[in-house]
């Protein structure tokens, strides 16, 4: 065993070296498309190159029986650490959208790498945030877009899971409920609380889709971007429109900070940010375009998306990347697109770190969870995980913001919020039994110097 298991690293690590002195600036990176297995295994190798920082589970299985496999990078994989933020990257969602997929599978190995030669911003990284990276949402439809012969794919081919749905159609439409809720008044965040039960009996929604749904609100996100194809943009919410027109500005309560996320991302890539660039087909319309970004509902309504949904059902922000305008492209164009992206794809998840974040916790010190955090002006709370701690985004200001529960005072506290890092935050409520308490002792105390004073 022992000479067989040590010239099997030895095998190993020269054939690093080996690849290491052949790709020059990402060295390890293989740029090439990964078929299902060829998926599971470049995730089964960064892991066991880097098993101490990462871990690969799934989160459940397409409608063909294909896992929807998750790398997560962490320096604790497997659990949530009180105080660290969690962000995901959801890549291939639609099926025949493939440079997503691709990158996705290669930031995993860039991360690893630099993490082992000791790059500092990444090892910050990784120490700091749970990342969390599924390549593909809909593995059936990559594997129908990528068995057409000959190097040109179909528009459609392979969009839809193995249904026929298109999962970026299919999520429980809550931009319906909030614009309601905002007219008649009702939750602004949360919405699909308490109705787990719902989602699971409703056959409307396909197997990717119900096990994306529970991940979303069993995790607690703080950011996460959806990587599709087609186009070249980064797109906020809302992505649907208001008065059910076909185009118009949306604006969702975090336009701010969303837009400032969504430049986060285009600025690094000079393509997307490049205010020169032709549209992607002569005949297509980017006049919502601007800096490489663009408000959804502005550019087209899409409705029952994936992108609104987080937002609207967790304490999740999530832009969608459009990441090239072919949709499925030629092989030897994945390096390319690596080289303007890979800046952008490390710098977006760097702004899990924006905003206010700390602990809610009672006058004992134990965690309140599911405590409210609001900011005065921003009609869109967020609340508390587990070990009750929260991370609220926001973009550079002066904000005032409140944490509450019920059966607790609620405290307001003004804070000033630079462009990062996240501002930390603590607040301690005492509960209303316990203010019951103390104005009882007060009333006694008050009793008693009058009894003493007035010798009664
Ligand atoms: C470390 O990683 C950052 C982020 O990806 C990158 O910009 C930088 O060039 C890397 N440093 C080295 C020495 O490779
Ligand atoms: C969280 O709090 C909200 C409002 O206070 C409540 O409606 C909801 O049921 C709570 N959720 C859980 C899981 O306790
Ligand atoms: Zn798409």
């Amino acid at each position: 065993m022992k000479p067989l298991f040590s010239s099997f690293l030895f095998a190993a690590a020269a054939l690093a070296l080996a690849a290491a002195a052949s790709t020059g600036t990402d060295p390890g990176i293989s740029f090439e498309y990964h078929r299902y297995d060829e998926l599971r295994k470049a995730l089964v190798s960064v892991w066991l190159q880097c098993p101490t920082i990462t871990r690969i589970y799934t989160i459940g299985e397409s409608f063909e029986g294909r896992e929807l496999l998750v790398l997560e990078m962490s320096d604790n994989p497997g659990t949530h650490e009180p105080g660290e933020p969690e962000f995901k990257y959801i890549a291939n969602m639609h099926g025949n959208e493939a440079v997503g997929r691709e990158l996705v599978i290669y930031l995993a190995q860039y991360l690893c790498n630099q993490y082992q030669q000791g790059n500092d911003t990444i090892i910050e990284l990784i120490h700091n945030t749970r990342i969390h990276l599924m390549p593909s949402m809909n593995p059936d439809g990559f594997e129908k877009a990528a068995s057409q012969p000959g190097e040109i794919k179909d528009w459609f081919v392979g969009r839809s899971n193995a249904q026929g749905v298109d999962l970026n159609r299919n999520f429980p439409d809550l931009d319906h409920i909030i614009y309601i809720n905002e007219r008649e008044g009702g939750a602004n965040n949360h919405l699909l609380q308490n109705m787990k039960k719902a989602v699971d009996e409703n056959t409307k929604l396909a197997p990717e889709t119900k096990a994306v749904i529970h991940w979303i609100m069993d995790i607690p996100f703080v950011l996460s971007a959806n990587l599709h194809g087609g186009d070249v943009v980064a797109n906020y919410p809302y992505d649907e429109t208001r008065s059910e027109s076909a185009h118009e500005y949306s604006a969702s309560p975090d336009d701010v900070m969303f837009k400032s996320l969504a430049r986060a991302y285009s600025m690094f890539n000079p393509v997307m940010s490049d205010p020169h660039r032709p549209p992607c087909r002569k005949n297509d319309d980017d006049s919502s375009f601007k800096d490489g970004i663009t408000n959804g509902g502005a550019w087209y309504s899409v409705p029952g998306g994936m992108q609104d949904f987080n937002y609207l059902s967790s304490n999740c922000f999530e832009i969608t990347l459009e990441l090239s305008c072919d949709k499925f492209p030629n092989e030897e164009m994945l390096k390319n697109y690596w080289e303007q992206n890979r800046d952008s794809l490390v710098n977006y998840i760097e702004q899990t770190h924006r905003g206010v974040k700390g602990f809610v916790r009672d006058l004992q010190g134990s965690p309140i969870s599911n405590a409210t955090i609001s900011v005065e002006g921003i009609d869109h709370d967020i609340t508390t995980a587990k070990d009750g701690d929260y991370w609220r985004l926001l973009a550079p200001g002066n904000y005032k913001v409140a944490a509450s529960a019920p059966g607790f005072l609620t405290v307001i506290k003004k804070v000033a919020v630079p462009y990062s890092p996240a501002t930390r935050v603590d607040f301690e409520l005492e509960s209303l039994m316990e203010r019951k308490e103390e104005e009882r002792e007060e009333l006694m105390d008050w009793w008693k110097m009058m009894s003493e004073t007035l010798n009664f």
